[in-house]
This record gives C-alpha cells, structure tokens and sequence, in this order.
C-alpha cells in the first residue's frame, strides 16, 4: 500500500466476523516500560464459516511472546498488524502473550502513562494496541481482568465491573481481579493503576438496590470532585426518571486523567475523564466549566444504555450511540437548569441551552457540512475513523434523535427507546434498527428519514408566505434544497423536515393556527409542518378578517438542521425580537438582525469603505437591554454577537480582517450608545450569598460580565477601574476571569500585571493555566501581534505539547478561537499553524490531525489568504506521516 493513498473503508463492505470470542480473560503485568499482557480467549467459529478459515486478530506496536492454541504451542505468523492463527476447530481457547512499552505511548491510545499512572483509551481501536483482538465493535464478550502491579507505586487497581478478589504478591507486588458481568465491546474495555484517591457516596436506586460511587483523581484533586459527583447522582436519577432506565452494575467510577485526547469515554463502569470535565470548585472553574461537567458526566453515564448495553455494530453507526447519547445529555442538562426557578425561568432556561446547542451548531457543524470533510450522520467510508468524531456525528446526529421528538412527542420518544432496549438489549446493531423502533413504536412510516442518515450537506429551506386578508388566509409555501456548491457526492432527496412554526398578529400575540382541512379545535399557536416533498404549501385558515398582515415566526426552537430563506426585513426582525412567544426565535431574530449588519458592515470595510451601523439595529438591542422581564441568561445570549467564526462562514468568500473589524466597531457602537444601560445592567446584576453554579446565578454573572465587556469597549477609564475592582474582589473564577479578559481587553500595564498576578495565583492548576494561555492566545493584534506572543508562550516553562489540554489552550485557540490574528495576510499564523501540525503528527496524531483541520475550509477565503494556506498545506502534505493527518490534509487539498 502506498503511502500517499491511505486505504479507505467503506460502509458497504460490512462483513460479519467469521470468529466470535465469547470469553476473554485478561492478565497484566504493569511496569512503564515493559507491560506484559497474557490475553485467553474463547473463540468459536460462527456458522456457516469454513474450517480453513484463517483466525485474523488485530494488533498494533506489540511485542509477541507466545501463542498456544488449547494449551498448546501453536503455529502463529504475525504481520502487517495482523496475527494469524491456523485453529481449525470450531471452537477453542487461545492465549496470546505479549509486551508493550506504555510510558513511550505518546499517542494515548491503548496502554498509556500520564503522571506515573496507567490508564487506557480504547475507542476506536486502541484496544489492538493492549493486545491482539478482533477489535471490532460487533464482537462482544465478557471480560474478567487481573493486574498485578508494583503496591507502593500502584496501590489502586481499577477495571470494569466488579472487584472480586486481591491481594499480596511476592516482592512487593499485589494484584485485583476485576468481572465485568456485561458482554461489551473491545473499545469498552479500561484499566486505571496509581497513586489515586477517591470521593465515595453509596445510594439507593429506585428499586432499593445500593450502589457505590466513586470519583477518583489525583489525592490534591480530591476537593474539587464534589461537584462531579452530584452531577453522576443526578444523572442516574435523570435516567431512572425520564428512560426508566436503571444503573446495572453494583458500582460506578469516574476517573480523572490530566492527558487525554478529547473529553471522556463512556468504559462500562469504568468512566475515564479529562480532568477539565471532573474538577471544579469555585476558585477554579467558571460557571461554564460547572455546566460542562454536569454535561459530560451525564454524556457519559448516559453512554450505558445508549452505548454500552446497546452499541454498534460497526463505526460508520457511531451516531447511534453519540448522537443519541448527545441529545439525552442535552435534555438532561435542559432539565436541570429549570429545575430551579419559577414556570417562567424554566422556559427561558430550557431555551437558553437550546441556543447554546445550536450556536454551537451552526458554527462549527454547519461549516464541517460545507467543507471538504462533509459527510452523512452515518460516514459512507473513512481512512481513520478517529477523524469520524465529528460535529456531524455528534450534534448533528443529535438533532436528527430530537427529530424524532418532536415529531412523536416525548411519549412517543419514550416508546420507541423502549422497544428500541426490549429488542436490541445486548447487541451491536445500527441506525437503521434504531429508526425500526422508533417507526414501529409510534406506527408511522419512517422510510423517508433514513435520508437524514445517508445525505451529506446543511440543507435549505426557502419559505414564501402569502396574506388574503379579506379571506383570513395565510400561506406558506416551502421549499427545500441544498446548496449548489455542496461537496459531498452523496444523495440530495427530499428530506421530512418537522418545520415548527407561529404567527404573530400587530400587537405581537400568537394566533391560533389551523391548517384548511381541519376542525377548529385543532388550533395550537405553534404548528409543526412536516415538510416532505421539495416544495410545499401550507394554508393556515380562520384568520381575523381584514386583520394587518401577520409576521411568521419560523423553524421556532430550531425543529430542524436546516437553513431558512426568508426576506425578513429590520423591522419584521425587530418586532420578532420584542415580541415572539417562541424565546428561541426571538433570540434568532436579534442574531439574523445582528448578523446582516455585520456582514453589510463587513463587506464594505473588505472593499475599503467607511462602515456604519444602521439606528434600527442599535435601537432594537437597546430595547433587549432595558427589557428587566427578560431572564439575565436569555438577556446575555441575545446581545451576544454572532462569532467572528460564524460570520466569515456567511460571507462569499471569507475576510476575517474584515469581520473583525466589524464585529468590533458594532461592539463600540452599542456600548457607546447604551452605556448607561450597560453600567444599570453591571449594577444591577451582582449576585448575593455564596457561589452557586446554578443557571440562575451563572446567567446573572453572564449577563454582568456581559455589560463588563461592552463597557470594556469604551475609550474612558472607568471601564479598567471596575474589572481591576472585580478582578481582586471576586471570590469565583468567572468573574476573575471575565475581569481579567476585560482588562487584557484594554491593554496596558494594568493588563500586565493582572496577567501576572493570576499566572502566579494558580501556577499549580493546570485547568487554570491552560485558561492563562487561551485568553493570551485569543487577543487580537494589539500594540503587540498575538502570533509573536503565541510563540513567546510556546516557550514559557509552563507550555508542553505532549499535553492536549496545553496544546489546545494555546495552539487551537489562537489557530482556530483567534480568526483575525490567525489569518494575517503575511501568512505568519500558517507557518506556525503547519509547523505546530508536523510536530504533533509525531506525537500524537488524533490532536495533530483536529489542528490540521483548522485550514480545511481554505477555498473558502479572499483569493490574497488562499496562496498562504494552501503552500501550509502542502508543506504540511509532504511531511506528516499519520494516517490521521494525511487523511484530514488529502481531503482539503483535493
Ligand atoms: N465515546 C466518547 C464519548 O463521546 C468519545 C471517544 C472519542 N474517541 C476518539 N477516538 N476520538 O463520550
Ligand atoms: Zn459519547
């Protein structure tokens, strides 16, 4: 196989495997260097498969030992990766022995070091790196687990399921024996072994059984994991609850690890975290890393039904288990934030997390749809699938399960899910048996929603209305396409969009909705229109007569992935903004309002003109501002900016100098023409009693914080001596650090010193210091250029590449978090951007390959940036060496 042409796997050649291990009994040795692993399996030959055929297992860097087939010395040759074993029975026990080397593991997949401690990552396939395996995801056994290690250096021994016996071993060894009762996949499997120490609690689940919890971390770690562990005891109540659906085993663990490639990994009843998803306490962590911890210890936990008990057949079905997983952590973190206040704050709360969703959404998803690397929720083919985590696969899946939802309603949902686990429970299936389930659940016909698996691309959905007063008529007419310049060569159908939509009358109430065919009693203000065909029109009857045209309020709490043309004028968006029942809608009205200035604003600073923003806009913000009735969380959301990253996607062909340049004279402009609401809001918003990271409070602080910047943008000094008052008063890291970033903002010795005084204050966080080096990172040129402080950084005793968490605190957030800086028209971000890609590429090439995709939209600039990156990507070509890399870089060039 040539090294330029990696090969690539397509869904379509699915076979099942001719093999089934049904057993595997695992034995460790751990030492850093030499980790010997005796791996006994019991193999059966599937039916119908040949006696010749060849047992082929998976390996990858390993040292063999020995192979013996039924207690016997057998015959084994070992190539490519692979080690084949002659059995010929249909059924027996093999036992392969071999060694690796974990501490030289910089790849952290498979078998790895990080601090002195072992732990594991297996998904996808880092199972092959521990021992020889069909490391596949449709081969489930159950695995019973033995590590012997060094006592003083190791004294905890961790894997899945239940501790059954340990011990003492000669010379200062001892051992534990770990049962995991489940059959799982080989990408489940953990182990963990160190110094570590626990937070422990015991409850009782719903039908009285007691099961013991534990967090475990680093012992100077062990005071900030109370916060993880309320959030697992609120997930498995959220899941007893909303699925029925129970814990299963008799303990559950989290462990926290400080080098780990993405964020955590769902190992049955061995969760393994990044450290930044486990640790918080109000010193250290910012009300968005609370919120991010709820989440991902929910993603997680949720992982084991969604995930675990059922899995996936093969990888092209990731989405079966992340989309899903996703959408259910997302409804859980939905819920707990309304839990807490009145009727009132639980909508906007649930509407606040809806739009961080799709924010998120639209920003990162939607540009990956449009780029080179585009590709359905479930993949047609990958060279790596490590590459397939995507924002499709995740988020995008999830929109797709929530789909479901809201065609079905949450009863439906739950019938489907629930004949989904009585059919599948124990196996490794596919999308398609999960859309079976939730088409035979509910009686419909979901045949033409597989398209939502099978079809690349964001699509389009064009509205057109039509108003006959006299008549009390209004319609709607849909239609739904993709994008002419869509990359990706997969179907482009008619998709069935669930599109939610209201009408708001002159005084900006809802009407009642009912389509022409229907009784009046039929009318609901909100209508979910299921968009089958290309195009399609909707006829809303029994209108007032004679009433002034409505304003139609569309895809209301985004009911699909989808893009919606509309002609909407300033007006109608400020209206919308003010009135629309739907908050989710009225947040997007002030975004499109928002977002058309800019790009206007933007377009005419690219050509070199004179930029102003329009009075209608200025104005309608400023009425969101002094809006008191509005939830402070909501209030936040709706003056944020769309980001910088969001608007050049918008444009034809991306200026990001531009767009800088405009979001930050918009930014002055209303917090020069509203600055006594923003100082009222700064007032006004200080939150009482101790800390408490609940959606309420946070969105006081957000929305303080908020005014805070906006103030920040003002050319007198007040602005400095209020975050400098902020930043030493404040008693929780959001507001030092919004403090902080307000000062850095403005520049100047006061901006220095608080740098330093915060690098000093937490030198020993490393979740902290990573925020040290991302809010550097993430400033824009100023007196100083932010790549000549980047690289300054890069040599600070503090930074380590090795890290992931270090590497993204200052790479990804100046290469990707940092647009402005980044693209600078010397092509000085480039070169750093293609050095940084080849020096991860050796080290560890899931992160190298994440960066490289940061210049994968490159077409998509001004024709005076394209040159730039594309000679970094062709550097980045002729030197990276990882499948992962070339993949990622092959595509964007292609
Ligand atoms: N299953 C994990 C999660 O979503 C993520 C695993 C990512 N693995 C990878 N190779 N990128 O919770
Ligand atoms: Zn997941």
């Amino acid at each position: 196989m040539s090294d330029n042409a990696p090969t690539v796997i397509h869904r379509r050649d699915y076979m099942p495997p001719p093999y089934r291990i049904e057993t595997v009994d695992l034995h460790f040795d751990l030492d850093p260097h030499r980790t010997v692993v005796r791996n006994t399996m019991r193999i059966v030959r599937r039916d119908g498969v040949p006696a010749d055929t060849p047992l082929e297992l998976l390996g990858e860097g390993l040292q063999l030992e020995a192979v013996t087939l039924d207690g016997v010395a057998a015959e084994a040759s070992d190539a490519d990766g692979r080690l084949r074993v002659a059995a010929g029975r249909a059924s027996f026990e093999l036992t392969v022995t071999t060694h690796c080397d974990p501490a030289a593991n910089s790849s952290l997949m498979g078998l790895y070091v990080s601090n002195g401690n072992f732990f594991t990552q297996c998904e996808a396939e880092g199972f092959r790196k521990i021992t020889y395996f069909l490391d596949r995801p449709d081969v489930m056994a159950t695995y019973t687990v033995t590590l012997a290690a060094d006592k003083e250096a190791y004294p905890v021994l961790l894997s899945n399921g239940n501790l059954v016996e340990s011990g003492p071993l000669p010379d200062g060894r001892h051992y534990a024996k770990w049962v995991d009762p489940f059959a799982k996949p080989s990408y489940l499997f953990a182990l963990v072994a160190g110094k570590l120490v626990a937070l422990e609690e015991t409850i009782q689940i719903a039908d009285g059984t007691p099961k013991l919890l534990q967090v475990w971390v680093e012992p100077q770690d062990l005071p900030k994991t109370r916060h993880a562990m309320d959030s697992l005891i609120a997930s498995i109540r959220w899941d007893e609850r909303r699925y029925g659906l129970p814990l299963d085993l008799d303990r559950f663990m989290i462990v926290a690890v400080g080098d780990f490639n993405m964020g955590a990994m769902e190992n049955k009843g061995l969760n393994i975290f990044n450290t930044k998803y486990v640790l918080a306490d109000q010193q250290t962590a910012t009300d968005t890393d609370f919120a991010n911890v709820e989440a991902v210890v929910g993603h997680e936990y949720f992982h084991n039904w969604t995930g675990n008990r059922v899995t996936c057949r093969d990888w092209f079905q990731l989405s079966l288990k992340e989309g899903l997983t996703v959408f259910r952590d997302q409804e859980f973190s939905a819920d707990m934030a309304a839990g807490e206040g009145d009727a009132a704050q639980a909508a906007s709360a649930v509407a606040v997390k809806r739009i961080e969703d799709v924010r998120m959404l639209r920003q990162t998803q939607f540009a990956e749809d449009a780029g080179p690397m585009a590709h359905p929720v479930r993949p047609e083919s990958y060279a790596e699938i490590n590459n397939f985590y995507t924002v499709t696969v995740y988020e995008k899946g999830a929109e797709v399960v929530r789909m479901y939802q809201t065609l079905f309603g949450r009863d439906g949902f739950r019938r489907g899910m629930d004949l989904y686990f009585q059919r599948h429970d124990g196996q490794a299936v596919t999308c398609d048996d999960f859309r079976q389930a939730m088409a035979d659940a509910n009686g419909a016909d979901l045949a033409q929603f597989e398209r939502w698996y099978s079809q690349a691309g964001t699509p389009r959905v064009a509205v057109e209305t039509a108003y006959d007063a006299a008549a009390g008529r209004y319609r709607l007419t849909l239609r739904q396409h993709y994008a002419e310049d869509r990359r990706s060569d997969t179907p482009a159908d008619p998709l069935l969009i669930p599109f939610a939509v209201g009408l708001l009358d002159a005084a900006g109430r809802d009407l009642p909705l009912r389509l022409n065919d229907e009784p009046e009693s039929a009318a609901a203000t909100t209508r979910v229109l299921a968009l089958t065909g290309a195009e399609q029109t909707f006829e809303f009857v029994g209108l007032p007569i004679d009433g002034a045209t409505p304003t139609p309020s569309l895809l209301r709490h985004f009911s699909a992935p989808v893009i919606v043309d509309y002609e909407y004028d300033d007006a109608a968006l400020a209206f919308l903004l003010a009135h629309d029942s739907d908050a989710f809608n009225r947040w997007e009205a002030g975004q499109r309002l928002a977002t058309r200035a800019l790009l206007e604003m933007a377009q005419t600073l690219s050509a070199g003109g004179q930029a102003r923003l329009s009075e209608t806009v200025v104005d309608a913000f400023g009425k969101v501002l002094a809006d008191d009735t509005l939830a402070p969380a909501f209030r936040e959301q709706a003056l944020t900016l769309p980001s910088e990253t969001f608007l050049a996607e918008q444009m034809i062909e991306a200026d990001p100098g531009a767009v800088h340049a405009a979001r930050t004279q918009m930014r002055g402009r209303l917090a020069e023409a509203h600055a006594a609401l923003w100082q009222r809001i700064y007032e006004a918003h200080r939150t009482d009693g101790p800390y408490r990271p609940t959606a309420v409070d946070a969105g006081r602080r957000a929305l303080r914080n908020l005014a805070l910047g906006y103030l920040a943008e003002l050319p007198d000094a007040a602005a400095a001596t209020l975050a400098e008052t902020q930043y030493r008063e404040a008693d929780n890291m959001t507001d030092r650090f919004s403090a902080l970033g307000a000062l850095a903002r403005i520049g100047g010795t006061a901006a220095q010193d608080a740098l330093q005084d915060f690098y000093r204050r937490f030198e020993h966080e490393p979740l902290v210091i990573d925020k040290w080096f991302a809010l550097q990172a993430m400033q824009p040129d100023g007196a100083a250029r932010t790549i000549d402080t980047v690289r300054r950084l890069f040599t600070h005793p503090a930074f380590n590449l090795k890290n992931p968490n270090r590497a993204r605190s200052l790479i990804f957030s100046f290469c990707a978090g940092n647009p402005a800086a980044f693209h600078a028209a010397d092509a000085s971000g480039y070169a750093f951007w293609a050095e940084q890609v080849l020096a991860l590429d050796a080290l560890n090439p899931q992160v190298a390959a994440r960066l490289a995709r940061v210049l994968e939209r490159w077409r998509k600039y001004v024709p005076t940036l394209r040159d730039g990156m594309e000679a970094a990507l062709q550097r980045v070509m002729a030197g990276a060496r990882s499948r992962d890399v070339r993949e990622v870089v092959g595509k964007a060039l292609g």
